[in-house]
Order: structure tokens, then C-alpha cells, then sequence
């Protein structure tokens, strides 16, 4: 039984506000009766209701009106009209502007209560959801400056909301560009060790006694040089957090020691004896595939497992394109404001380009691009003319320059040559298909397969960066460059070793 629900009732018949005040009472609702259209709104102006119940027929302003008023003052009021049973047709009117739904007279009680029911518990449903959507945005906008509002990029800002409180840690695993750092920070900015340390380890290439000594600290004369004794990154990060930006440049020997600390929550310095005590929280980025690296050895597996208590995956740029042009839009406003450039835009012709690209340097390519941009716009519109050659993916159609030498030239040759070059071109960017390729040069496909063989024209691979990996990983041996078996990577156009004719 709904309690404490408010209810405005509008009816200039007193019988009927009787019954209808004895009814609702009854219910456990409380209830507010007036005669007139204009009494109610000034009522409802001043007081929260759950739902109104307005008499159609009424003297003054009538009750399409007040309804009309009411939803002015709150669009959200369910207002239920009473109706003779003659004139359903203008309470079907009143549905149409709004009101919630209609009672016919004479009514009976059951009905009235199930209408009032349903109208308090929709009111109850819409409040929670602005609610819980207000409590959602607000949460969101903590993260003002990690930009996006793609799905995935929601779980991203989910995950760090429901792990920031707690001390587990953490790994953040995403290509390059993509955003760990500004993921790493968040998550301590929304951590309750947010005012203290946020301590970064780039480890980069260092040898393993001056990462440890980094680390650690290390006592006096614990190495050649070590003249005085040192504190090291977890002592700086003592109640805070520490990020490790590349977590898969970390040697084995200190994987041991990380471990150690990690568990034991206590370290040694380099050379020394004691057992320091810290409370870090740890956070910890990568580029690489660290289940891989485990498997290979290259990585120990109880570390991976303990840094892989809660794992935050960022999605490349090119998987969640749709937020590319908030990103521009934020990067936009970032160096124009740098730049004293106010209100500058993107050409659409120059955001199509940006859409089109697959940018593998992630958030920070597209970041470079808009900053040259900015920088070296003279218009307040940026065209696609500052848009870098290489972010300009469908390549323009061009006859190459050609000069023709003092001896001469033989013209034949020269339209043979281009030819088989043309048909070469267009075969690799049709996948190797003839039918495409035939209809990407407007000929049929049976004279394209005459001028391949005429021109006695071989399949030309293109290498794919999957093609690459698969190279340094595994160097090829059987001459084949192990393309079948080379996973492409998403949007690679596969390459056939022949031409297919289907
Ligand atoms: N979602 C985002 N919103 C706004 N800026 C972003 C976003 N993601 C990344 N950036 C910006 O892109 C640049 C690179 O981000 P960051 O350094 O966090 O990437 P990373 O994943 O740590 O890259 P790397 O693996 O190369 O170290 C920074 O300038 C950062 O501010
Ligand atoms: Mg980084």
C-alpha cells in the first residue's frame, strides 16, 4: 500500500471530493481537496504532489487547462481526469495532451484506487531514474578530463568508480595513446588516498640494480657510488599509490622483489638488512600481453595474477570511434585556449577525414594532429588541408608528373607500364579479387584477367603489421612469411597468395 503519497484533487462537485478524500485517506494517501482549476495550480506551485486528480468539467479555467498548467509547473505529475461517461472522447483528448489517465463517473472504488496506484508508482519510478541518472552524471563529471561517452568508455569510468575505494590493485592494459596514465590518476584522484603521493616508475631501460636501488632505496656502500644511503619510490608512495607505466619492461630479478613487496607489504633496501613497512596501493599499465609474456617466461605468473586482482581494459580509439569528435572538440577548446585561438571548428570534410582513420597511435595521435592544427590554422575553420598526409586514408587518384627525355620515349611502353602498374595497385586494394578490382576500373572482369595474363602480371603482397609481428616473433623458414596462419588484425584487408577470380 503506497504511503505518504501526496494526492491533489481539483473537483468543484463537494460529493465528489468527499468520496474521493474519504477513499484515498483510507489508502494511506494524504490527501488535498480545492473547488477550482486555479486554487489547485496555486497549490501545486507550492507543494510537492505525487499525482493530481482533476475534474474535467470545472467552472473557470476547465480541466484540460489545468492539466496543461500543471504539467507546466511539473512536467512530471501524473494528472488523472474525471470524466462524465458521456464525454470519454474529450478525456481521450486530455490523454493526448499529457494527463496520465481517466476515470469515468461513476466509478467504482477498486478502480480509482488501482488508477491512483499506478499514477504514484510511475511518479516514484521517473524520480528514482533522474535520481540515479543525476547521481550517474555527477559521477561521470569527476572525470572531466578523460573524454568519451562511447559504451566502453562507460565501463572504463564504472570500473574505476567501483575500484578506486579499495587498496587492490590494479592493471591497466591498452595500446599505446590510449590513456592509462590519465586511468592510472584517476583512479588515485578517487581513492581515499587521494591527498597523498602519486608516485610514477618508469622503469624504461634501466638496469636492474638502479631500477631496484629506484624502488627501494638502498643503504650506504651498497654499490660502487652509493656514497649515501637512498629512499626509494615505495617510501615516497607510503599511504598513497604507485604507478608502474610499463609494467612489462620490469626485469625477472625485480619481478621477484615487486612481488615480494606486493605481498608481504614490506621491502629491503638495496644492500640492507631491515624490513621496511609501506601501505601502497599499486597500479600498474601495459602495452604488452603479459599472459603471453607469462606463458613465454618472460613475466612470473603469481605476479601477473596478483596484479591482475582488477583489470581495466582501454579500448583503442579505433574501437570506439564514435567519441571522436567530443575528443576533437576537447582538444580543440585545450590548444586554442594555449594558443589564444577562441571558437575555432573542424571542416566536416576534416572531421570524415579523422572518422575514416584508424589511428594507431591512439588518443594521442589524434591529440598531435588537432594541436599541429590549431597551431597552424590561420582561419577560425579548420580545413582538410591541415589534416597530416598520412591521417588522409583514401589516397586521391593522380597521374604521376611525367617528363619526357631529350632522346625521346617510346609511348607504347610508357601506357604498358602504367597499365600494368595500374592493374597491380588496384588488385591490392581489392584484395587480391579480380571481379573487384574489374569494377573499381570500370572494365569487365573477363579483359582485366586477359591484361593480367597479356602483362603476365604476379601477385604483389602488401605487408600488414600483423605480417610484422609474425615476422620478429616468429622468423619464417618456409618462404610462405606464414601469412595464413598470421592473425590480420581487425579491418587488414587479407592479401591472398593468388589472385581469386570469384
Ligand atoms: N579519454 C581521453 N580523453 C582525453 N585525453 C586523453 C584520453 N586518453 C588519452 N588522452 C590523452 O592522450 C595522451 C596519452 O595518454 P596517456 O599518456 O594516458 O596514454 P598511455 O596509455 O599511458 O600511453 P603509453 O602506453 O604510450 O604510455 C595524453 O595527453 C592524454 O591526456
Ligand atoms: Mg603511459
Amino acid at each position: 500500500m503506497s504511503t505518504n503519497a501526496s494526492i491533489l484533487v481539483i473537483d468543484d462537485e463537494e460529493i465528489m471530493r468527499d468520496i474521493l478524500e474519504t477513499l484515498l485517506t483510507r489508502e494511506g494517501y494524504s490527501v488535498r481537496l480545492v473547488s477550482s482549476a486555479e486554487a489547485g495550480l496555486e497549490l501545486a506551485r507550492s507543494l510537492p504532489f505525487d499525482a493530481a486528480i482533476v475534474d474535467l468539467m470545472l467552472p473557470g479555467m476547465d480541466g484540460i487547462a489545468a492539466l496543461e498548467e500543471l504539467k507546466k509547473v511539473n512536467e512530471e505529475l501524473p494528472v488523472l481526469m474525471i470524466t462524465a461517461f458521456a464525454s470519454v472522447e474529450t478525456a481521450i483528448a486530455a490523454m493526448k495532451r499529457g494527463a496520465f489517465d481517466y476515470i469515468t463517473k461513476p466509478f467504482k472504488n477498486d478502480e480509482v484506487l488501482i488508477v491512483v496506484r499506478n499514477a504514484v508508482e510511475r511518479n516514484r519510478l521517473v524520480r528514482e531514474n533522474r535520481l540515479l541518472r543525476r547521481t550517474v552524471q555527477e559521477q561521470y563529471a569527476k572525470f572531466a578530463n578523460i573524454i568519451g561517452r562511447s559504451p566502453r568508455m562507460r565501463q572504463v569510468f564504472d570500473l574505476i568508480i567501483q575500484a578506486a575505494p579499495s587498496r587492490s590493485t590494479i592493471l591497466i592494459q591498452g595500446e599505446t595513446g590510449t590513456g592509462k596514465e590519465l586511468v592510472a590518476r584517476a583512479i588515485h584522484a578517487h581513492s581515499p588516498r587521494a591527498d597523498r603521493a602519486f608516485v610514477t616508475v618508469n622503469s624504461g631501460n634501466l638496469p636492474p640494480d638502479l631500477l631496484e636501488s629506484t624502488l627501494f632505496g638502498h643503504v650506504k656502500g651498497a654499490f660502487t657510488g652509493a656514497v649515501y644511503p637512498k629512499k626509494g619510490l615505495f617510501d615516497m608512495a607510503d599511504k598513497g599509490s604507485i604507478f608502474f607505466d610499463e609494467m612489462g619492461n620490469i626485469p625477472l630479478e625485480t619481478q621477484a622483489k615487486l612481488l615480494r613487496a606486493m605481498q608481504e607489504r614490506e621491502f629491503m633496501r638495496l644492500g640492507g638488512m631491515e624490513t621496511i613497512k609501506v601501505d601502497v596501493r599499486i597500479i600498474a599499465a601495459t602495452n604488452f600481453d603479459l599472459r603471453r609474456m607469462t606463458e613465454e617466461g618472460r613475466f612470473r605468473e603469481d605476479l601477473y595474477y596478483r596484479l591482475n586482482v582488477i583489470s581495466i581494459e582501454l579500448p583503442s580509439l579505433r574501437e570506439r570511434k564514435s567519441d571522436i569528435p567530443l575528443l576533437v572538440q576537447h582538444f580543440l577548446h585545450k590548444y586554442g585556449e594555449e594558443n589564444a585561438k577562441p571558437d575555432l571548428e573542424l571542416a566536416p570534410g576534416a572531421l570524415d577525414l579523422m572518422m575514416e582513420y584508424d589511428w594507431p597511435g591512439n588518443v594521442r595521435e589524434l591529440e598531435n594532429v588537432i594541436e599541429r592544427a590549431v597551431v597552424l590554422t590561420t582561419g577560425p575553420r579548420i580545413g582538410t588541408d591541415l589534416v597530416p598526409d598520412h591521417v588522409r586514408k583514401t589516397p586521391q587518384f593522380q597521374i604521376p608528373e611525367v617528363t619526357v627525355p631529350p632522346e625521346g620515349i617510346s609511348f607504347k611502353e610508357v601506357i604498358t607500364d602504367f597499365e600494368k602498374r595500374l592493374i597491380e595497385s588496384t588488385l591490392e586494394a581489392a584484395g587480391g579479387v579480380q571481379k573487384r578490382a574489374a569494377e573499381l576500373l570500370h572494365i569487365k572482369p573477363t579483359t582485366l584477367n586477359e591484361m593480367i595474363k597479356r602483362y603476365d602480371i604476379r601477385p604483389r603482397r602488401r605487408r600488414t603489421s600483423a605480417d610484422a609481428d609474425a615476422a620478429s616473433s616468429e622468423p619464417d623458414n618456409n618462404g610462405h612469411g606464414g601469412q595464413s596462419a598470421a592473425p590480420q588484425p581487425a579491418g587488414a584487408r587479407r592479401v591472398s597468395a593468388g589472385y581469386g577470380e570469384e
